[in-house]
């Protein structure tokens, strides 16, 4: 290796030389042995992730001369610049986003006084001036030697956050180690993508759990990717690499406007309002026999442009499906019950899910479809016992206050509360839409003729009476299990050919788009948590 030229700092000339110095020891601070210890684990550096979220060269860069001033512990003679984390601001799509990035080959990307600080310029930075801010989070968590310094930054994190929330889209990457309290800041903000086996996110590890609870469990199967996408929902999107981690967070952003008071990114095109032969496929999709199910991702299909459903939580509660598409150019947020999962039955985990995205359309400025097939809330001990009356009110809550654009379409059942709760005109959708095929009823016929007709059935001879339960079950089917009842009272207010959704969901969407709804003055609500 060739000397390091001497530079003459008091000349011009020398100046500019000190500055590039300076410039490739901030942008080198983790050690070499760091960094292939980092790929080795098949994990990017800080900077790598930027290059590859960001739009080629619009990355500017804040405080990478910042360094800690500790001393204790031997700090004094570790003092890298930029403290481990890398901040600025740029753009993905020529939209500006600010960002920061944890650099875990720089002091196990562990956060102390300076770190946070500069975490917290990159995030007022953004609320300031209205864009998203990402973070990108791979650390040991709060930095040792600084104590409570650290844990204070991370209040201060935490307090940003959830200012921020509902004013600019804030979305987490997690891509190596999220420890203890450190979690809460991807959990409060709206979106958290995690990479399969290399991110990790628990309030307390392994270690710590066999000490007082004694159990035995891996990092992997406590908070690893596939964990918080299928078991906790703390995961919206599980990567299979890092590469794959942004190019989700791209198409993410790409749905969502740069803060509330803007709409978000359109590419409009003129829909063809002529009836295809894709929208006919529609017409026998839902099968003769009210108990076999089908895939609701093609009613999605088939109304969004291009096909494209942009799936969130798509591990999580799979018995509703929530995403994002667009409808002549324009972003549109879809909740749908899914037949193929159990029925499509609401439970705590599918309404907190829903609940949540509706939450994040309606402060978003993004239209919200909702496609109802539901038998209604699933019944059980456990469901009723881990709070599925306060966790299922969040949906109502969710579409009650929402002010954005809603339409809803029953494609099957609505039965029970469920029908109130999926999107109903009384909850304030605006176009609700029924195909013949929907029953609109308290419960589906099996259980209201064993309650009705009891003792009618009771009554009968006993090799008489399945004749009369069915015959009961086509009468009960016959007078109520339709969409004529809601349609006459105009609780729907069209029932249409499933052909016809895809036009009916355009020309709608294009009257709603000037839509205007405010709610009383209020603090803030009181949803129930
Ligand atoms: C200071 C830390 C650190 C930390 C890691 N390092 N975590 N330094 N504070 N919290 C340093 C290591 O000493 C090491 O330095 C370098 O970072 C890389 O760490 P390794 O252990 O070599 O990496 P690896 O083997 O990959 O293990 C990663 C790890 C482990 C599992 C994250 O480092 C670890 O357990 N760290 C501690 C995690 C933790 O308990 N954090 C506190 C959580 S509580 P050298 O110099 O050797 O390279 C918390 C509270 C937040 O964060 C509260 C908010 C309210």
């Amino acid at each position: 290796m060739s000397e390091p030229e001497e530079i003459d700092i008091h000349t011009t000339t020398g100046k500019l030389a000190d500055l590039q110095r300076r410039v490739h020891e901030a942008t080198h601070a983790g050690s070499e042995r760091a960094v292939e210890k980092q790929h080795a684990k098949g994990k990017l550096t800080a900077r790598e992730r930027i290059e590859l979220l960001l739009d080629e060269d619009s990355f500017v860069e804040f405080d990478e001369f910042a360094r800690h001033r500790s001393t204790d512990f031997g700090m004094e003679s570790n003092r890298p610049y930029g403290d481990g984390v890398v901040t600025g601001y740029g753009t993905v799509d020529g939209r500006p986003v600010a960002i920061f990035s944890q650099d875990f080959t720089v002091l196990g990307g562990s956060l102390g006084e300076v770190f946070g600080q500069k975490i917290m310029k990159a995030m007022d930075f953004a609320l300031k001036t209205g864009c998203p801010v990402i973070g990108i989070n791979d650390s040991g968590g709060a930095r040792i030697q600084e104590g409570v310094m650290a844990l204070g930054m991370y209040g201060e994190i935490f307090r940003r956050n959830t200012h921020a929330s509902g004013v600019i889209p804030q979305i987490s990457l997690v891509v190596g180690p999220c420890a203890g309290g450190a979690v809460y800041s991807p959990a409060i903000t709206d979106f958290t993508v995690m990479v399969d086996q290399t991110s990790h996110m628990f309030i307390t590890g392994p270690d710590v759990i066999k000490t007082v609870t004694g159990e035995d469990v891996g990092f992997e199967e406590l908070g690893g990717a596939r964990t918080h996408n299928a078991t906790s929902g703390v995961a919206h999107h599980m990567a299979g690499d890092e590469k794959d981690a942004i190019d989700y967070v791209k198409q993410l952003l790409s749905y969502l406007p740069s803060n509330n008071l803007s709409e978000p990114p359109s590419f409009p095109e003129q829909a063809d309002l002529t009836l295809t032969d894709e929208d006919r496929e529609l017409d026998t999709l839902v099968p003769d026999s009210a108990n076999q199910p089908y895939d609701m991702h093609t009613v999605i299909e088939h109304v969004l442009d291009d096909a494209e459903f942009f799936e969130t939580q798509a591990l999580f509660a799979p018995n509703i499906l929530t995403g994002f598409g667009r409808v002549e150019g324009h972003p549109v947020g879809i909740v749908a019950n899914q037949p193929l999962q159990f029925a499509g039955c609401l439970d705590i985990d599918a309404s907190e899910k829903a609940a949540r995205f509706v939450r994040t359309c309606d402060a978003f400025n993004v239209p919200v479809l909702t496609f109802v097939d539901v038998p209604g809330f699933l019944p059980g001990v456990g469901q009723e016992h881990e709070g599925i009356i306060r966790r299922g009110a969040k949906l109502i809550y969710a579409y009650a206050e929402a002010t954005v654009p809603l339409i809803t379409v029953i494609t099957r059942k609505a039965f029970g509360g469920a029908y109130d709760v999926m999107g109903s005109k009384h909850l304030g959708a605006d176009l609700n839409l029924a195909w013949p095929t929907a029953q609109i009823a308290v419960m589906g016929a099996q259980g209201a003729v064993n309650i009705l007709h009891r003792r009618t059935i009771a009554a009968a001879p006993e090799s008489e009476r399945e004749e009369v339960r069915t015959r009961l079950i086509q009468e009960y089917e016959d007078t109520l299990l339709n969409p004529y009842t809601a349609a006459e009272r105009g609780y729907v207010d069209a029932v249409i050919s499933p052909s016809d959704t895809r036009r009916h969901l355009i020309r709608g969407l294009r009257h709603l788009r000037t839509k205007r709804e405010s709610l009383p003055p209020k603090k803030h609500g009181n949803i129930p948590l």
